[in-house]
């Protein structure tokens, strides 16, 4: 099939530019759904969110499906124009819980566009950012090639699960069961950040996951603090002792075999951080703090992206209603997950996390534990020849060389990209740190939903080559 000429490639961008106004339209309905997968009460509207995103992909002469699993449906579109070249295009459609929904300044599911002090357009939903935005970047880019040139200059299969804010526990069975459909050159994945506004990023590796939740009893019910205070235990000072114990003063955990299997950082990595300069003012000023509590021996950069962490995400028991209520429970829950890096295995971290809380327990005390396991850390090649085309292509698009680096963040399905379907993958996105991803209030700049789409369209043309 002949390559695309510079001026079908103008042509193309010139309709991502004209066509902006409905592509927006078409975020802000598939916006408009609350795919929260973690919540069942959201079935529903995940499946809705599902059908209508297939339903979007069948508009561009996709074969456009949506395939049940255990969980929430996975969505395919693959197109067979006969291009030389085929990607795999891989996002999500759900998002995360929006509580607490009383700090959101407009209704999480009513995306709207606010412009800020300085002017800057911000698209504002649940789900903006990570990941429906990201992901109709690449779907807006295929539309502007179908409609302008009548087809895309490399083969896609598109898949984008329901799952992923809620582990993808379906979503590499789902890859297995379709390894011949779903295998091709390369694994492209919008799900990651850039480095900052200006500047693209291609990002080299995710951290992986262990969550677990840990229960721990000590009365056989709940007791008068009057009549019992001062000899009956409370487990919510038990959990904030153990708790307290996990980090020692020099910033590491104390756990004992939580640091075994991970290894230093590559000379690559290393070398893509000297072109980088991550700062405590930068990095932290902005979420309003100044000191940085990881390691003290290790680079900020190192802290968020190539050293593990354990972190309390939730812990309650006892009375939290209003006024106060003077009782000892028995009775305290907390909801802990460690990020993992490389080559830590998440039984292991989950096997040491689980024997170091029992090693601490008091006599009386018991402790359920009612996690799971997880996923690893992944890191992808940055040897790839495809990867120097899409790094030039950004480079084009931004006026910015694209550097490299890895994210703290994880996207389960990436490992799974090379084990089962024997491929490399892509990770580009165009998200920005203070996108607020997962919490109140978040945003996508306008700028990054339209230089994203602008990103895909130079990507795939080079990709072409
Ligand atoms: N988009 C994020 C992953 C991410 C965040 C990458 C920050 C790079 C930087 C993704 O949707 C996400 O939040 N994943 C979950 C996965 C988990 C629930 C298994 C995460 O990292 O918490
Ligand atoms: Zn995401």
């Amino acid at each position: 099939m002949a390559a695309l000429s510079r001026t079908d490639l103008d042509r193309v961008l010139a309709a991502v530019d004209a066509d902006l106004d409905a592509s927006l339209a078409r975020l802000f309905d598939f916006l408009r759904i609350p795919s929260i997968s973690t919540d069942r009460a959201y079935a529903a509207d995940c499946r809705r969110a599902g059908q209508w995103l297939a339903d979007d992909l069948a508009t561009l002469g996709l074969v456009a499906k949506l395939n049940d699993t255990p969980g929430h449906p996975i969505v395919t579109g693959t197109s067979s124009g006969g291009a030389e070249r085929r990607v795999l295009f891989y996002g999500h459609y759900d998002v995360q819980p929006v509580d607490p929904l009383d700090l959101w300044d407009s209704p999480p599911f009513e995306p709207r566009i606010v412009e800020n002090a300085e002017g800057v357009k911000r698209i504002v939903a649940r789900g903006s950012s990570d990941d429906k935005g990201q992901v109709m970047t690449f779907v807006e880019a295929c539309r502007a090639y179908i409609s302008t040139i009548g087809r895309l200059p490399v083969d896609v299969a598109i898949v984008i699960e329901g799952e992923e804010e809620s582990g993808s526990a379906n979503i590499g069975p789902f890859l297995e069961a379709h390894k011949n459909e779903l295998k091709t050159d390369l694994a492209l994945v919008c799900d990651t950040g850039m480095w900052d506004a200006q500047t693209p990023a291609i990002i080299l590796s995710l951290r992986g996951l262990m969550h677990d939740e840990f229960v721990v009893r000590c009365a056989d019910r709940d007791l008068h603090s009057g009549y019992y205070g001062g000899a009956a235990a409370n487990p919510l000072h038990v959990i904030s002792k153990i708790i307290a114990g996990v980090h020692g003063p020099d910033g590491r955990i104390t756990i004992p075999g939580f640091y075994d299997d991970v290894v230093e950082p590559s000379d690559h990595m290393r070398d893509s951080w000297a072109k980088l300069d991550l700062t405590t003012e930068n990095f932290l000023g902005p979420v309003g703090l100044s000191h940085p509590i990881g390691e003290k021996d290790r680079l900020l950069i190192e802290m968020v992206s190539t050293r593990p962490t354990f972190e309390v995400n939730g812990m309650w028991g006892g009375y939290i209603g209003e006024g106060a209520k003077t009782v000892i429970p028995s009775i305290a829950t907390a909801k802990i997950t460690c990020r993992l890096v490389a080559d830590q295995y998440p039984a292991h971290v989950r096997d040491c996390v689980r024997a170091y809380i029992r090693s601490k327990l008091p006599p009386d005390c018991t402790v359920e534990f009612l996690g799971g396991e997880g996923n690893r850390a992944v890191a992808v090649a940055h040897d790839n020849p495809l990867l120097a085309k899409a790094a030039s292509a950004l480079g084009e698009e931004w006026g910015a060389p694209a550097v490299t680096y890895g994210e703290g963040g994880s996207i389960p399905v990436v490992g799974q990209f090379k084990k089962v379907l024997g491929q490399d993958t892509l990770l580009v996105g165009f998200a920005l740190d203070d996108d607020r991803i997962h919490s109140p209030n978040e945003k996508y700049d306008l700028t990054s939903f339209h230089k994203g789409i602008r990103s895909w369209v130079r990507i795939l043309a080079a990709l072409a080559e």
